[in-house]
Protein backbone atom coordinates (compact mmCIF):
# COMPACT_ATOMS: atom_id res chain seq x y z
CA UNK A 1 0.00 0.00 0.00
CA UNK A 2 1.60 3.23 -0.90
CA UNK A 3 0.32 5.50 2.30
CA UNK A 4 -0.98 9.12 1.70
CA UNK A 5 1.71 10.09 4.35
CA UNK A 6 4.99 8.51 6.48
CA UNK A 7 7.59 9.26 8.53
CA UNK A 8 11.19 9.04 7.31
CA UNK A 9 13.51 7.63 10.15
CA UNK A 10 17.18 6.68 9.20
CA UNK A 11 20.16 5.42 10.92
CA UNK A 12 20.67 8.55 12.97
CA UNK A 13 17.30 8.86 14.34
CA UNK A 14 17.15 5.35 15.64
CA UNK A 15 20.62 5.78 17.12
CA UNK A 16 19.67 8.84 18.95
CA UNK A 17 16.66 7.32 20.48
CA UNK A 18 18.67 3.80 21.28
CA UNK A 19 21.77 6.44 23.45
CA UNK A 20 18.49 7.92 25.55
CA UNK A 21 17.53 3.80 26.43
CA UNK A 22 21.34 3.67 27.72
CA UNK A 23 21.12 6.55 30.41
CA UNK A 24 20.01 7.85 33.30
CA UNK A 25 16.72 10.13 32.26
CA UNK A 26 13.54 8.90 30.45
CA UNK A 27 11.42 11.34 30.96
CA UNK A 28 11.27 15.16 30.95
CA UNK A 29 15.07 16.02 31.06
CA UNK A 30 18.07 17.62 29.36
CA UNK A 31 16.93 16.34 25.96
CA UNK A 32 13.76 18.00 26.12
CA UNK A 33 15.18 21.60 27.33
CA UNK A 34 17.65 20.81 23.93
CA UNK A 35 14.46 20.27 21.85
CA UNK A 36 13.20 23.22 22.92
CA UNK A 37 16.16 25.84 22.11
CA UNK A 38 16.74 24.11 19.24
CA UNK A 39 12.68 24.57 17.83
CA UNK A 40 12.77 28.24 19.24
CA UNK A 41 16.38 28.92 17.43
CA UNK A 42 14.50 27.00 14.19
CA UNK A 43 11.32 29.35 14.27
CA UNK A 44 13.19 31.87 15.49
CA UNK A 45 10.78 32.35 18.31
CA UNK A 46 11.30 33.44 22.74
CA UNK A 47 10.01 30.30 23.62
CA UNK A 48 9.08 26.52 22.84
CA UNK A 49 7.42 24.54 25.55
CA UNK A 50 7.72 20.61 24.75
CA UNK A 51 4.26 18.53 25.10
CA UNK A 52 3.35 14.92 24.38
CA UNK A 53 0.66 15.74 21.20
CA UNK A 54 -0.46 18.52 19.07
CA UNK A 55 -4.06 18.39 21.01
CA UNK A 56 -2.55 19.10 24.17
CA UNK A 57 -0.63 22.21 22.78
CA UNK A 58 -3.61 23.26 21.24
CA UNK A 59 -5.32 22.59 24.91
CA UNK A 60 -2.56 24.13 26.71
CA UNK A 61 -2.25 27.40 24.58
CA UNK A 62 -6.08 27.73 24.79
CA UNK A 63 -5.69 27.35 28.57
CA UNK A 64 -3.16 29.81 29.48
CA UNK A 65 -4.88 32.31 27.10
CA UNK A 66 -7.23 32.02 28.92
CA UNK A 67 -10.26 30.32 27.65
CA UNK A 68 -12.42 29.72 30.22
CA UNK A 69 -16.65 28.22 30.46
CA UNK A 70 -18.44 30.66 28.29
CA UNK A 71 -16.26 31.83 26.43
CA UNK A 72 -16.28 31.76 22.72
CA UNK A 73 -13.47 30.53 19.99
CA UNK A 74 -13.33 30.37 16.12
CA UNK A 75 -12.44 27.95 14.49
CA UNK A 76 -12.41 26.85 11.24
CA UNK A 77 -15.09 24.28 9.80
CA UNK A 78 -12.19 21.94 7.96
CA UNK A 79 -9.86 21.09 10.51
CA UNK A 80 -9.08 17.95 12.44
CA UNK A 81 -11.67 17.71 15.53
CA UNK A 82 -8.56 18.18 18.19
CA UNK A 83 -9.03 21.54 16.74
CA UNK A 84 -12.42 22.10 18.40
CA UNK A 85 -11.81 19.70 20.91
CA UNK A 86 -9.64 21.54 22.59
CA UNK A 87 -11.89 24.32 22.89
CA UNK A 88 -14.35 22.32 24.99
CA UNK A 89 -11.44 20.82 27.09
CA UNK A 90 -11.22 24.74 28.33
CA UNK A 91 -15.53 24.60 28.88
CA UNK A 92 -15.47 27.05 26.04
CA UNK A 93 -17.48 27.05 23.34
CA UNK A 94 -16.32 26.67 19.47
CA UNK A 95 -17.64 28.57 16.87
CA UNK A 96 -17.26 27.21 13.41
CA UNK A 97 -15.95 29.77 10.53
CA UNK A 98 -16.17 28.65 7.04
CA UNK A 99 -12.96 28.09 4.42
CA UNK A 100 -11.91 30.49 1.45
CA UNK A 101 -13.03 27.73 -1.53
CA UNK A 102 -9.25 28.02 -3.77
CA UNK A 103 -7.25 27.85 -0.78
CA UNK A 104 -9.58 26.09 2.30
CA UNK A 105 -7.74 28.30 4.68
CA UNK A 106 -9.66 30.19 7.11
CA UNK A 107 -12.23 32.70 5.75
CA UNK A 108 -11.33 35.78 7.54
CA UNK A 109 -14.80 37.90 6.52
CA UNK A 110 -16.42 34.95 8.03
CA UNK A 111 -14.60 34.83 11.34
CA UNK A 112 -15.62 38.86 11.43
CA UNK A 113 -18.96 37.85 10.89
CA UNK A 114 -19.12 35.01 13.67
CA UNK A 115 -17.62 37.35 16.74
CA UNK A 116 -19.99 37.94 19.57
CA UNK A 117 -19.42 39.97 23.00
CA UNK A 118 -18.13 35.99 24.01
CA UNK A 119 -15.85 35.35 21.44
CA UNK A 120 -12.02 35.64 23.20
CA UNK A 121 -9.90 33.93 20.52
CA UNK A 122 -9.06 32.67 17.02
CA UNK A 123 -7.30 29.49 16.15
CA UNK A 124 -6.07 29.90 12.15
CA UNK A 125 -5.31 26.54 11.07
CA UNK A 126 -2.21 26.16 8.51
CA UNK A 127 -4.57 23.46 6.20
CA UNK A 128 -2.37 21.16 4.64
CA UNK A 129 0.75 23.16 5.55
CA UNK A 130 -0.15 26.72 3.94
CA UNK A 131 -0.04 29.62 6.60
CA UNK A 132 -3.38 30.85 6.62
CA UNK A 133 -3.35 35.13 6.10
CA UNK A 134 -2.11 36.33 9.71
CA UNK A 135 -1.82 40.09 8.82
CA UNK A 136 -5.60 40.25 8.29
CA UNK A 137 -6.41 37.91 11.28
CA UNK A 138 -4.07 39.99 13.41
CA UNK A 139 -6.03 43.48 12.23
CA UNK A 140 -9.39 41.55 13.28
CA UNK A 141 -7.92 40.80 16.15
CA UNK A 142 -6.36 43.65 17.28
CA UNK A 143 -9.48 45.26 16.75
CA UNK A 144 -11.89 42.91 18.62
CA UNK A 145 -9.08 42.15 21.19
CA UNK A 146 -8.86 38.66 20.72
CA UNK A 147 -6.42 36.16 21.37
CA UNK A 148 -4.23 34.38 17.94
CA UNK A 149 -3.77 30.89 18.16
CA UNK A 150 -2.26 29.29 15.04
CA UNK A 151 -2.85 25.47 14.74
CA UNK A 152 0.64 24.93 12.99
CA UNK A 153 0.27 21.04 12.96
CA UNK A 154 0.60 21.07 9.46
CA UNK A 155 2.89 23.83 8.43
CA UNK A 156 5.91 23.22 10.44
CA UNK A 157 8.97 24.63 7.64
CA UNK A 158 6.80 27.02 5.66
CA UNK A 159 7.15 31.25 5.61
CA UNK A 160 4.36 34.03 5.62
CA UNK A 161 5.99 37.09 4.38
CA UNK A 162 9.40 36.10 5.37
CA UNK A 163 8.21 35.03 8.93
CA UNK A 164 8.46 31.62 10.16
CA UNK A 165 5.17 29.57 11.41
CA UNK A 166 5.76 29.62 15.20
CA UNK A 167 6.56 33.61 14.62
CA UNK A 168 2.99 34.46 13.22
CA UNK A 169 0.29 34.36 16.40
CA UNK A 170 0.47 34.85 19.97
CA UNK A 171 0.30 30.74 20.05
CA UNK A 172 1.62 28.74 17.87
CA UNK A 173 0.39 24.45 17.88
CA UNK A 174 2.34 22.16 16.54
CA UNK A 175 2.33 18.35 16.22
CA UNK A 176 4.97 15.60 16.06
CA UNK A 177 2.46 12.68 14.92
CA UNK A 178 4.42 10.18 12.10
CA UNK A 179 2.65 11.69 9.00
CA UNK A 180 3.34 15.61 10.27
CA UNK A 181 6.47 17.70 9.13
CA UNK A 182 8.62 15.92 11.49
CA UNK A 183 8.09 13.05 14.01
CA UNK A 184 8.46 12.16 17.92
CA UNK A 185 5.96 9.31 17.24
CA UNK A 186 3.69 11.60 19.45
CA UNK A 187 4.53 14.41 20.45
CA UNK A 188 3.48 18.65 19.99
CA UNK A 189 5.21 22.13 20.82
CA UNK A 190 4.13 25.69 21.69
CA UNK A 191 5.64 28.62 20.51
CA UNK A 192 4.90 32.19 22.14
CA UNK A 193 7.04 35.39 22.72
CA UNK A 194 5.65 35.50 25.84
CA UNK A 195 7.39 34.38 28.82
CA UNK A 196 4.72 34.59 31.52
CA UNK A 197 2.83 32.68 29.11
CA UNK A 198 6.13 30.36 28.69
CA UNK A 199 5.78 29.52 32.02
CA UNK A 200 2.31 28.88 32.35
CA UNK A 201 2.57 26.28 29.40
CA UNK A 202 5.18 24.44 31.73
CA UNK A 203 3.34 24.27 35.03
CA UNK A 204 0.00 23.15 32.58
CA UNK A 205 2.18 20.32 30.87
CA UNK A 206 3.62 19.26 34.67
CA UNK A 207 0.00 18.99 36.41
CA UNK A 208 0.41 22.75 37.20
CA UNK A 209 3.26 21.89 39.56
CA UNK A 210 5.88 24.82 39.53
CA UNK A 211 9.27 22.88 39.46
CA UNK A 212 10.08 19.62 37.79
CA UNK A 213 11.69 16.63 39.75
CA UNK A 214 15.11 17.51 37.92
CA UNK A 215 14.65 20.96 38.76
CA UNK A 216 14.52 19.85 41.99
CA UNK A 217 17.39 17.33 42.12
CA UNK A 218 19.89 20.04 40.71
CA UNK A 219 19.05 22.29 43.24
CA UNK A 220 18.96 19.90 46.29
CA UNK A 221 15.17 19.97 47.43
CA UNK A 222 12.46 18.36 47.78
CA UNK A 223 9.39 20.93 48.49
CA UNK A 224 7.19 21.81 45.30
CA UNK A 225 3.69 23.90 45.09
CA UNK A 226 1.07 23.10 42.67
CA UNK A 227 -0.22 26.27 41.73
CA UNK A 228 -2.67 25.94 39.15
CA UNK A 229 -4.77 22.63 37.80
CA UNK A 230 -2.80 21.43 34.96
CA UNK A 231 -2.40 17.80 33.19
CA UNK A 232 0.51 15.24 32.56
CA UNK A 233 0.90 16.46 28.90
CA UNK A 234 5.40 15.84 29.73
CA UNK A 235 7.36 15.30 26.88
CA UNK A 236 9.87 12.04 27.23
CA UNK A 237 13.82 12.08 26.57
CA UNK A 238 13.26 9.36 23.64
CA UNK A 239 10.83 11.86 22.15
CA UNK A 240 13.05 14.34 22.76
CA UNK A 241 16.08 13.14 21.36
CA UNK A 242 14.25 12.02 18.00
CA UNK A 243 13.19 15.36 17.91
CA UNK A 244 16.21 17.16 17.71
CA UNK A 245 17.35 14.15 15.25
CA UNK A 246 14.28 15.11 12.58
CA UNK A 247 14.58 19.09 13.02
CA UNK A 248 17.98 18.51 11.75
CA UNK A 249 16.30 17.34 8.47
CA UNK A 250 13.34 19.70 9.00
CA UNK A 251 14.43 21.61 5.49
CA UNK A 252 15.58 18.60 3.67
CA UNK A 253 12.36 16.84 4.11
CA UNK A 254 10.27 20.53 3.34
CA UNK A 255 11.99 21.17 0.23
CA UNK A 256 11.33 17.33 -1.05
CA UNK A 257 8.08 17.54 -0.01
CA UNK A 258 7.89 20.75 -2.17
CA UNK A 259 9.31 19.06 -5.41
CA UNK A 260 6.93 16.21 -5.06
CA UNK A 261 4.13 18.49 -5.05
CA UNK A 262 5.61 20.13 -8.63
CA UNK A 263 5.21 16.95 -10.28
CA UNK A 264 2.30 16.54 -9.23
CA UNK A 265 0.93 19.90 -10.27
CA UNK A 266 2.78 19.06 -13.52
CA UNK A 267 1.42 16.09 -13.75
CA UNK A 268 -1.84 17.33 -13.14
CA UNK A 269 -2.11 20.50 -15.73
CA UNK A 270 -4.21 18.65 -18.36
CA UNK A 271 -6.38 16.34 -15.93
CA UNK A 272 -9.24 19.30 -16.15
CA UNK A 273 -11.63 17.43 -13.43
CA UNK A 274 -8.43 17.48 -10.81
CA UNK A 275 -7.65 21.01 -9.31
CA UNK A 276 -5.04 21.06 -6.96
CA UNK A 277 -5.31 24.13 -4.06
CA UNK A 278 -4.35 27.60 -4.59
CA UNK A 279 -1.03 28.41 -3.86
CA UNK A 280 -0.53 31.99 -2.38
CA UNK A 281 2.49 33.70 -3.43
CA UNK A 282 3.44 35.76 -0.23
CA UNK A 283 4.25 32.41 1.92
CA UNK A 284 6.22 29.27 1.43
CA UNK A 285 3.96 25.72 1.95
CA UNK A 286 5.48 23.23 4.21
CA UNK A 287 3.03 20.05 1.80
CA UNK A 288 2.20 18.07 4.80
CA UNK A 289 -0.65 17.31 2.74
CA UNK A 290 -1.81 17.52 -1.17
CA UNK A 291 -4.81 18.05 -1.68
CA UNK A 292 -7.00 18.31 -4.94
CA UNK A 293 -11.02 18.61 -5.60
CA UNK A 294 -12.56 15.92 -8.14
CA UNK A 295 -14.82 17.59 -10.27
CA UNK A 296 -17.19 15.28 -10.63
CA UNK A 297 -19.22 17.23 -13.43
CA UNK A 298 -16.02 16.86 -15.69
CA UNK A 299 -14.91 13.84 -14.27
CA UNK A 300 -18.22 11.73 -14.76
CA UNK A 301 -17.65 9.72 -11.21
CA UNK A 302 -17.87 11.24 -7.94
CA UNK A 303 -15.08 11.78 -5.29
CA UNK A 304 -16.48 8.50 -3.13
CA UNK A 305 -15.96 6.50 -6.21
CA UNK A 306 -12.23 7.38 -7.39
CA UNK A 307 -11.17 6.89 -3.79
CA UNK A 308 -12.67 3.21 -3.74
CA UNK A 309 -10.53 2.95 -7.55
CA UNK A 310 -7.93 4.15 -6.15
CA UNK A 311 -7.59 1.95 -2.52
CA UNK A 312 -8.74 -0.79 -4.88
CA UNK A 313 -4.97 0.04 -6.56
CA UNK A 314 -3.50 0.06 -2.96
CA UNK A 315 -3.03 3.82 -3.20
CA UNK A 316 -3.78 4.93 -0.37
CA UNK A 317 -5.69 8.12 -0.73
CA UNK A 318 -7.34 10.17 2.52
CA UNK A 319 -10.23 12.63 2.82
CA UNK A 320 -9.09 15.39 5.27
CA UNK A 321 -11.85 16.17 6.74
CA UNK A 322 -15.43 16.36 6.93
CA UNK A 323 -16.79 19.49 8.84
CA UNK A 324 -16.24 19.44 12.42
CA UNK A 325 -19.53 20.11 13.02
CA UNK A 326 -21.28 17.28 11.28
CA UNK A 327 -19.49 15.16 13.83
CA UNK A 328 -22.54 12.73 16.56
CA UNK A 329 -20.83 14.87 19.39
CA UNK A 330 -20.85 18.11 17.86
CA UNK A 331 -24.13 18.00 16.69
CA UNK A 332 -25.48 17.17 19.98
CA UNK A 333 -23.92 20.03 21.76
CA UNK A 334 -25.02 22.48 18.69
CA UNK A 335 -28.53 22.28 20.02
CA UNK A 336 -30.63 24.40 17.73
CA UNK A 337 -27.54 26.61 16.73
CA UNK A 338 -27.07 25.83 13.11
CA UNK A 339 -23.07 25.99 12.15
CA UNK A 340 -23.40 25.01 8.62
CA UNK A 341 -20.52 26.28 6.36
CA UNK A 342 -21.92 26.22 2.57
CA UNK A 343 -18.03 26.30 1.16
CA UNK A 344 -16.91 23.32 3.97
CA UNK A 345 -19.54 21.24 3.08
CA UNK A 346 -19.15 21.81 -0.72
CA UNK A 347 -15.09 21.23 -0.42
CA UNK A 348 -15.60 17.93 1.49
CA UNK A 349 -17.61 16.41 -1.36
CA UNK A 350 -14.97 17.05 -3.32
CA UNK A 351 -11.23 16.92 -1.71
CA UNK A 352 -9.15 14.03 -1.82
CA UNK A 353 -5.41 13.87 0.19
CA UNK A 354 -3.14 12.11 -2.48
CA UNK A 355 0.39 10.42 -0.94
CA UNK A 356 2.89 12.60 -0.43
CA UNK A 357 6.03 11.80 1.74
CA UNK A 358 9.65 12.38 2.03
CA UNK A 359 10.71 9.19 1.23
CA UNK A 360 8.15 9.38 -1.99
CA UNK A 361 9.23 8.75 -5.88
CA UNK A 362 8.42 10.35 -9.02
CA UNK A 363 7.26 7.27 -10.14
CA UNK A 364 5.02 6.81 -7.48
CA UNK A 365 3.94 10.21 -8.07
CA UNK A 366 3.50 8.88 -11.86
CA UNK A 367 1.36 6.10 -10.35
CA UNK A 368 -0.94 8.01 -8.18
CA UNK A 369 -1.97 9.94 -11.43
CA UNK A 370 -2.62 7.11 -14.03
CA UNK A 371 -4.65 6.06 -10.78
CA UNK A 372 -6.55 9.24 -10.89
CA UNK A 373 -7.10 9.22 -14.87
CA UNK A 374 -8.57 5.49 -15.16
CA UNK A 375 -10.88 6.43 -12.33
CA UNK A 376 -12.27 8.52 -15.61
CA UNK A 377 -13.07 6.07 -17.25
CA UNK A 378 -14.93 3.70 -15.02
CA UNK A 379 -18.49 4.40 -15.87
CA UNK A 380 -17.27 3.77 -19.69
CA UNK A 381 -16.29 0.52 -18.86
CA UNK A 382 -18.49 -0.71 -16.95
CA UNK A 383 -20.90 0.20 -19.25
C1 LIG B 1 -4.93 20.40 12.22
C2 LIG B 1 -4.56 19.48 13.36
N1 LIG B 1 -4.69 19.94 14.61
C3 LIG B 1 -4.36 19.16 15.67
C4 LIG B 1 -3.91 17.87 15.51
C5 LIG B 1 -3.63 17.03 16.71
O1 LIG B 1 -2.30 16.60 16.78
P1 LIG B 1 -1.92 15.26 17.55
O2 LIG B 1 -2.36 14.10 16.72
O3 LIG B 1 -0.42 15.33 17.67
O4 LIG B 1 -2.60 15.30 18.87
C6 LIG B 1 -3.74 17.36 14.22
C7 LIG B 1 -3.23 16.00 14.02
O5 LIG B 1 -3.65 15.18 13.33
C8 LIG B 1 -4.10 18.18 13.11
O6 LIG B 1 -4.01 17.71 11.86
Amino acid sequence: MLPYGRQTLESDDWQAVYRVLQGDWLTTGPLVEQFEHDFASNVGCGHAVAVNSGTAALHAALWVAGIRAGDEVIVPALTFVATANAVVYCGGTPVFADVDPESLLIDVQDVERKITPRTRAVVAVDYAGQPCDYVAIRALADRHRLVVIADACHSLGACYRQRSVGTLADLSCFSFHPVKPITTAEGGMVTTDSSEWAAALQRFRNHGIDSTPRQRQLAGVHYYNMVDLGFNYRMNELQAALGISQLKKLSRFTRRRNWLAACYRERLEPLAYVEPLAQFPDRSHAFHLFVVRWRTHLAGTSRDEVFRHLQQQSIGVNVHYPPVYRHSFYRRIAGDQDFACPQAERAYDEILTLPLFPDMTRVEVNRVIDGLATATAMRTQAA
